[in-house]
């Protein structure tokens, strides 16, 4: 290298700590401030030069503010100007103007003013990038997520994180409001079983142990309640190891609360007046009471746990009618106790072809249905594979049932009654998509209450539908040792628009009531004191009746924004595979790591080609 080619400090690469800090923020700036001079930092997102007028855009949180060099009023900054590229960090000083007539941007919040500036600052160069913030919708998820922090520049996810910022802080202020206690619950935990597969943290201190990341915060809620802290909440962080859907993540968000010395209805309708705020934060006011549907009301009706109350579309139930016809595949499923002949009635199908019917039955049989019959209403009869089994006045009743008319075509499923709601009640959710059924002004809260406390496994076995502490009615406690799916539990969901976003309960505060669900989920007297013993203790020293909820703060926010997944209202969201594509995490493990932890790792062979082929 020649003395000539020593690289002095340029703009380029010179430490830029010095900078002139902004006076304003861009989006902030107003009229008020005409002829001052005020200082803005922030991203270059717009460079335009329009025959020889420079006009830059500069960007922060708060919005943009346009910069000009013109060469009648401030020709020094013109080169500097017209050199930024996409996404420079600058400070710009200048006097604050009123835009000449012409040029006013009315869609634009500081569309009235621009800066003149007499000295502009690079503090920081970027290269060319993957993508520009304002494009971000347009490039694939991969990419957003593996540069998330130019992704989050953009206008779209910067309202999504201010959306949310503004919904917790409106929670925070009304459950304070209302006596409650933030309160931090562990991490590294034993395990709080909520469905899910757990992550597990192998303990180095002791050999072979493991902690387990909670699901929830459950059972530590429920103690901090036997401590006696009234009344709790928490922004929580929950970790589930499932399969990830666009609403589900394997870490997500709960504003979980707990309460003492409750029944159901209050927290009911406290939790109202929280959810109403946290709409209103997002501009979506809806009225109080939510209606409130018991669970098989919700089954028979919507076919769902979670119904979409936006459009109508219900189930219709031709099991009386089966149950006397000569159709035998349906005739002898009626005629079993707890079975049943179900359908929907859709409109609009006078140009679905064989074909169409053909991929309806054949998606409904992929859900696992046995099958799926129908019958096309059509001015010239009906027309169905089925039809020549049913006699004339059959055919009739079952039209009248459904309220059928010319150009409308009836769907059946005959199965064991839930599952039978269900397929229809997915069946029902995808026409409302292909024929657009839904009002999407419409903003419908409701609670669907009176849960059945189990669901009984094809095994024969029983899982709880909630959680195992949830409290069985005290009207149905019997059935705890005769017939335990028979009994509904003290639990409560709260449904947005067909989407779940909150589930709570009254708890168990009983010791035996709390021993006996244990046993009834199978759990061996030594499983219950290994897995819950010190809670079964706990439950000796004296417990205050107490129940809560827990909302998905996540799926909620996503709603509001209008986001088509909650990973659009989560910072830094994990994929679909459950990876960090920007990090690139999970990683493996250095050797010296998983010795001190006394693992040893044993991956699954690779296939070989023959078992490939
Ligand atoms: P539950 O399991 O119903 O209840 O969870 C409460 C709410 O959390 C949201 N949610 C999720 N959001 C994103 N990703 C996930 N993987 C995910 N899983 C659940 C849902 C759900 O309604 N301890 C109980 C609450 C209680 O009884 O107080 C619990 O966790 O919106
Ligand atoms: P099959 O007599 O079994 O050939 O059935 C005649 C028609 O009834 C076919 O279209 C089947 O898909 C339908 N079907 C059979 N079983 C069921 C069922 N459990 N639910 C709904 N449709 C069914």
């Amino acid at each position: 290298m020649t003395m000539t080619e020593t690289r002095v400090p340029t703009v380029e690469n010179q430490p830029s700590l010095h900078y002139t800090q902004r006076t304003h923020y861009c989006g902030e700036l107003t009229a008020q401030q005409e002829s001052r001079t005020v200082t803005v930092n922030g991203w270059v997102s717009v460079n335009r030069d329009l025959g020889g007028i420079v006009f830059v855009e500069v960007r922060d949180r708060t919005g943009v503010i346009q910069l000009v060099a013109d060469p009648q009023r401030n020709p020094q900054i013109h080169p500097l100007l017209s050199s930024l590229r996409s996404e420079d960090v600058i400070a710009a000083t200048g006097v604050l103007s009123h835009r000449p007539q012409e040029t006013v941007n009315a869609n634009l919040k500081t569309g009235m003013i621009e800066i003149y500036p007499e000295s502009v600052e690079i503090i920081s160069r970027a290269k060319n990038l993957p993508f520009l913030p304002e494009n971000a919708e347009e490039v694939d998820e991969s990419i957003r997520l593996k540069y998330r922090y130019i992704d989050l520049r953009s206008d779209r996810m910067q309202k999504n994180i201010i959306l949310r910022h503004d919904i917790v802080r409106g929670v925070r202020d009304f459950l304070n409001d209302n006596r409650f206690l933030e309160i931090e619950t562990p991490i590294l935990i034993k395990t709080t079983p909520e469905g899910a597969r757990d992550y597990l943290v192998p303990s180095r201190v002791h050999p072979g142990k493991f902690f387990a990341l909670p699901q929830s915060p459950q059972i530590f809620k429920q103690l901090l309640m036997v401590s006696g802290m009234d009344r709790y909440y928490q922004v929580a962080r929950c970790f589930r190891d499932e399969d990830l859907r666009a609403d589900r993540q394997p870490e997500f968000t709960q504003i979980d609360i707990e309460m003492s010395f409750i029944k159901q209805d209050d927290i009911i309708q406290l939790i109202e007046g929280l959810v109403t705020k946290m709409l209103a934060t997002a501009g979506v006011h809806v009225q109080t009471p939510f209606p409130r549907m018991p669970f098989y009301e919700a089954m028979a009706r919507y076919g769902s746990d979670k119904p979409d109350t936006r459009f109508d579309l219900e189930l219709v139930d031709f099991t009386d009618i089966m149950a006397e016809s000569e159709f035998n595949a349906f005739k002898s499923v009626a005629q079993t106790e707890g079975s049943v002949v179900k359908g929907l009635c859709l409109g609009g199908t006078e140009d679905y072809s064989r074909k169409d019917y053909d991929d309806i039955k054949a998606m409904v049989e992929s859900w696992g249905a046995k099958g799926l019959a129908y019958i096309v209403v059509t001015p010239e009869g009906l027309k169905s594979p089925i039809v020549k089994f049913f006699k004339e006045d059959e055919l009739n009743r079952i039209l009248e049932r459904a309220n059928a008319k010319p150009g409308d075509t009836l769907f059946f499923v005959a199965d064991k009654r839930l599952k039978a709601e269900s397929f229809l009640g997915r069946l029902r959710l995808h026409f409302a998509k292909t024929h657009n059924l839904i009002d999407h002004s419409k903003h419908n809260l409701l609670w669907v209450v009176d849960f059945p406390m189990f669901e009984l496994t094809d095994e024969g076995t029983y899982s709880p539908y909630h959680h195992p502490f949830t409290s069985p009615n005290p009207d149905d406690v019997h059935y705890l040792a005769t017939a335990p799916d028979q009994a509904r539990a003290l639990a409560y969901d709260i449904v947005y628009n067909g989407e779940e976003i909150g589930g709570g309960s009254i708890r168990i505060h009983n010791r035996d009531v709390q021993h006996q669900i244990f046993q009834i989920l199978g759990l061996s007297e030594e499983e219950i004191q290994q897995k819950f013993g010190f809670l079964l203790e706990a439950f000796e020293f004296g417990v205050p009746p107490h129940g809560g909820i827990a909302l998905g703060l996540d799926r909620i926010v996503a709603m509001l924004s209008n986001s088509p997944s909650i990973r659009d209202v989560i910072a830094f969201p994990k994929t679909n595979q459950a990876i960090c594509q920007m990090t690139d995490a999970p990683a493996v493990a250095a050797l010296e790591q998983l010795k001190e932890l006394h693992i040893q790792v044993s991956l699954p062979k690779p296939a070989t080609p023959a078992q490939k082929a």
